[in-house]
């Protein structure tokens, strides 16, 4: 006999009422008079300015105050330079448009995870959230919080480097502070990262403007004789785009909450449209207007190449380039936040982790169980020293599965003609991201082949050891297992599983 393994909302209820010892619902999760009731699932919350908010406030994150200068390093001069920052932006754009068709073609929220389900089945999805849920997501937010970390306790250290202890502490606290915005509610999230959009987009607003003067003032020198020195190592080439690609990364975010847009099919490729080419002008721009005040070798002495811009230009006023650097980094952290919790949810809800990630809050309507999870890993992330080196490795795992993504799109396109596409880009774009993908994926293993990404594939496929047991044969005493943890978690976080809506 089939055995329940999670309570319903009134069961829930009634055993807080009973616990409370009162009748009255201590949840205040009854509808009041005149309001419309709301089925226990993520409601449609968001529009089309905050769709924009998000893949914006999330790729401009801490990158673009600080990889100009390792893509300076590793393309050799200026010219490749500015050069690989455009074709960053238009590899971004390219992938962002085959999301477009892939999100408005299947309206499930999950981004990959639930492409990769759909094309290649259950195998590969379950190994995409494996890795991205265990590592990818909960790693990116503990590297945005420490860039959050350092520029923030900086100005109490004047003249040294802060603390290590210092920096963590904030970082956690960060994590802890973001993750419980979105526990509390969709709106405040979307509020808070709407607040620190407009913010970045102010300070680049003011760095760009201020090197247009530079250059109408005749500040030239350093553009001039752009090709000198340009590397021709393949390796370097790869190294290079890795470092502006980081700073774009973020452009798949809108994918994640597809379920939470209103009206999709056309707010899903407008924000994207709209987005992406925004931010890719931005970063072209902003890294122009780093040349006209520094040199290249003074640019690649800069511990930070923003601040650096900012006491040169903006003198009495430069300390607004490191505050405006960590509302950026917090925002950027907050899109983070914000759809890797839907990520744990959608897998959740498919059976493919552990099923109470994938409830709702009962009071909130939020994600909050996979909130805290995402959390919680980020907060283990930032105890090792050098979390950076993870994430160079992880990266090529992060292509190999935009790879995959763009490779769906195509076998869709064959396997299920019957879906309706109300976006439906030419066939040349999924096949160039997939080549291009393939590129950034083996180029730095065979220029400089090291056993952590072997490592790091193991890890992958580590995954099937419980994929077999838990979610192919799905074990009894599995399930007998995760009863009574589920209930109790979910009489903790008054949580429910989410409700089917049409
Ligand atoms: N592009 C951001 C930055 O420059 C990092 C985005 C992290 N990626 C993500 N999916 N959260 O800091």
């Amino acid at each position: 006999m089939h055995q329940q393994t999670e309570m319903d909302k009134s069961s829930i209820r009634k055993r807080k009422e009973s616990q409370d010892g009162s009748t009255g619902c201590t949840l205040d999760c009854q509808p009041k008079v005149n309001e419309p009731v709301r089925a226990t699932a993520l409601q449609r919350e968001v529009g089309l300015l905050s769709g924009i908010c998000l893949i914006v406030g999330t790729m401009i994150g801490s990158g673009i105050f600080i990889s100009p200068k390792s893509v300076l390093l590793y393309s050799g001069a200026v010219g490749p330079c500015l050069l690989i920052w455009a074709a960053c932006g238009v590899l971004s754009t390219l992938g962002a448009l085959c999301y477009a068709e892939l999100g408005t073609m299947i309206t499930k929220s999950g981004g990959e995870y639930t492409y990769l389900n759909e094309a290649f089945g259950s195998l590969v999805a379950y190994l995409y959230t494996w890795t991205t849920v265990m590592v990818l997501k909960p790693s990116s937010f503990a590297i945005i919080t420490l860039s959050f970390a350092e520029y923030a306790s900086t100005p109490f250290y004047a003249g040294c480097t802060p603390p290590l202890v210092i920096t963590k502490c904030l970082s956690a606290a960060a994590i802890i502070l973001i993750s419980l915005i979105n526990c509390v509610s969709v709106k405040l999230a979307s509020y808070v990262q709407n607040f620190f959009t407009a913010a970045k987009l102010f300070i680049i607003l003011v760095m760009v403007v201020a090197g247009m003067v530079m250059l109408a003032q005749g500040k030239t020198e350093t553009l001039s004789d752009a090709f000198d020195g340009t590397s021709t190592s393949v390796g370097a080439i790869g190294l290079a785009f890795y470092n502006g690609l980081w700073a774009y990364d973020g452009w798949n975010q809108l994918n994640y909450i597809t379920e939470e847009l209103k009206d999709p099919y056309k707010n899903l490729p407008l924000a994207i449209l709209i987005g992406i080419p925004l931010v890719s002008v931005c970063y072209v721009m902003v890294n122009i207007s780093y040349f006209t005040v520094m040199t290249t070798s003074e640019l690649l002495v800069s511990p930070a190449v923003a601040v650096t811009f900012g006491e040169r230009v903006l003198f009495s006023m430069s300390w607004i380039v490191p505050l405006f650097v960590v509302f950026s980094t917090f925002g950027s952290a907050n899109g983070s936040c914000f759809t890797a919790g839907r990520l744990a949810y959608v897998a959740g809800r498919e059976g493919h982790i552990v099923k109470i990630l994938s409830y709702i809050s009962l009071r909130r309507y939020t994600p909050a169980p996979a909130l805290m999870f995402n959390g919680l890993l980020a907060i283990f992330y930032i105890i090792p020293s050098d979390i950076n080196s993870l994430i160079n490795y992880f990266s090529f795992a992060q292509w190999a599965f935009y790879c995959l993504t763009a490779l769906s799109l195509i076998v869709m396109r064959f396997t299920r003609k019957e879906l309706h596409r109300p976006v439906k880009v030419p066939i040349v774009i999924p096949a160039l991201m997939v080549v291009v993908s393939c590129y950034l994926v083996l180029a730095p293993i065979i220029d400089k082949p090291e056993l952590e990404y072997l490592y790091c594939t193991i890890f992958i496929f580590s995954g099937l050891l419980l994929y077999y047991p838990f979610v192919h044969r799905k074990v009894k005493w599995g399930r007998k297992l995760m009863r009574p943890i589920t209930m109790h978690l979910q009489l903790l976080m008054e949580v429910v599983p989410p409700e089917k809506v049409e």
